[in-house]
């Protein structure tokens, strides 16, 4: 990944085909709304979700379902792309199913089927995305190809429907750390970004340092709320270097210490790396949104259902006069509702999908 912030750059996402996207918002029982399935497979997790997008661009989550295959990849320490790949392939459909039956819909009433296209595992995200075609050439509506990173973004507009922008965004998940500047849905700009380790990756490596399972990042979350966070004075890597993070340095620091002191209490451990993570993320979001001039700070990601990092940045927001925007855990974690609203929101603004377009598993959110 380049070490410098990309200059801005609107998102292209996924390329869309010329359509009319007036064409698929059909009227219902409860006024104009559209409805779409998402389908998410890019790593671990199987899940389906139907959500709808009013007339006022808001959003209803009818059923999320998420399929969790940590059960088969806990022995291993990480995610075996080819087990992932077959735990979608046998999971999938009961899981569409299942967000059907709880949204109380059959697949004909649907507007539209979204499905995320990339970033992810290669395998994975065919299985998702070949599913979500059928369907849409069965049920005979449009196919929507989502980015994972930018579907992300949409998890706190599905419970907000009056989120303001500019908005700085820091989406930190297993693969990726990005502090965004967000002008509107589909218009990022890449502030700055994880020079080596993404962040959920430096809590997974040292939470399997440590013994603590997979995945790290819940692991070192419960056991740190049981140590002392100031035990233990961690680096704080690249504080005052622009926006740029780092985070393999403090990786390295933890395995460090463990080898120096095999005496020490890994909750102390735990919660001392834990509180250097969210020390640099904070202070760098608190930079960037200063920088945008933005009136909201948003987290999102799977690192943001940390509960530290949760209750630093409504502080971090409160003391800059922000709104803070917090995802329900469960929207923070891979999960196919806010695949389904960035489907929509792509639809109504740039219309379907060509269903002869691929998956990429590079695909990145702006243009850099
Ligand atoms: O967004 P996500 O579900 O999948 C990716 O797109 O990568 O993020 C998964 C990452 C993993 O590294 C996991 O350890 C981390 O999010 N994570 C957490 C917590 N819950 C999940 N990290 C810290 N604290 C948590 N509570
Ligand atoms: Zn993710």
């Amino acid at each position: 990944m380049p070490a410098t912030p990309s200059p801005a750059t609107p998102s292209p996402a996924v390329p869309p085909v010329a359509a009319d996207p007036a064409a698929a918002v059909v009227p219902t029982g409860r006024g104009r709304r559209t409805l779409l399935l998402g389908i998410e497979t890019s790593c671990d997790e199987t899940a389906a979700a139907v959500v709808a997008r009013h007339d006022d661009g808001s959003f209803e989550v009818l059923s999320s379902v998420v399929s969790s295959q940590i059960d088969l990849h806990a022995r291993f320490g990480g995610v075996v792309p080819e087990v992932a790949s077959r735990a979608h392939l046998e999971r999938l459909d009961p899981v569409v199913a299942e967000a059907l039956a709880v949204a109380g819909i059959r697949g004909r009433d649907l507007d539209a089927v979204a499905a995320t296209a990339g970033p992810g595992l290669v395998g994975a995200l065919l299985v998702g995305v070949s599913a979500a075609k059928a369907l849409a050439l069965v049920w005979d509506v449009p196919f929507v190809a989502v980015n994972h990173l930018e579907a992300h973004l949409f998890a706190p507009l599905l419970q907000e429907p009056d989120v303001a922008f500019p908005l700085l965004v820091l989406l930190v998940s297993g693969g990726h750390t990005l502090l965004l500047g967000m002008d509107a849905p589909g218009a990022y700009r890449v502030l700055g970004r994880t020079v080596d380790d993404a962040a959920g990756e430096a809590f997974d490596k040292v939470a399997r340092y440590l013994g603590l399972g997979y995945p790290g990042g819940p692991a070192v979350d419960r056991l740190a709320t049981s140590g002392d966070a100031t035990a233990i004075a961690f680096p704080r890597s690249m504080l005052h270097d622009g926006l740029a993070l780092s985070f393999s340095g403090l990786k390295t620091s933890v395995v460090n210490h463990v080898r120096r002191n095999p005496d020490v209490a890994t909750a102390d451990v735990a919660a001392s790396f834990q509180e250097a993570v969210v020390d640099v993320l904070v202070h760098k979001a608190r930079r960037a949104a200063a920088g945008i001039g933005a009136v909201g700070m948003s987290l999102a990601g799977g690192v943001a259902a940390n509960r530290r990092l949760r209750a630093r940045w409504v502080e971090a927001a409160a003391a800059g006069g922000l709104r803070a925007h917090l995802p329900s855990p469960a929207y923070c974690t891979d999960n196919a509702a806010m695949v389904a609203a960035a489907g929509l929101w792509r639809l109504a603004e740039h219309g379907p999908s060509a269903l002869g377009c691929g998956v990429d598993p590079n695909l990145s959110l702006a243009d850099d």
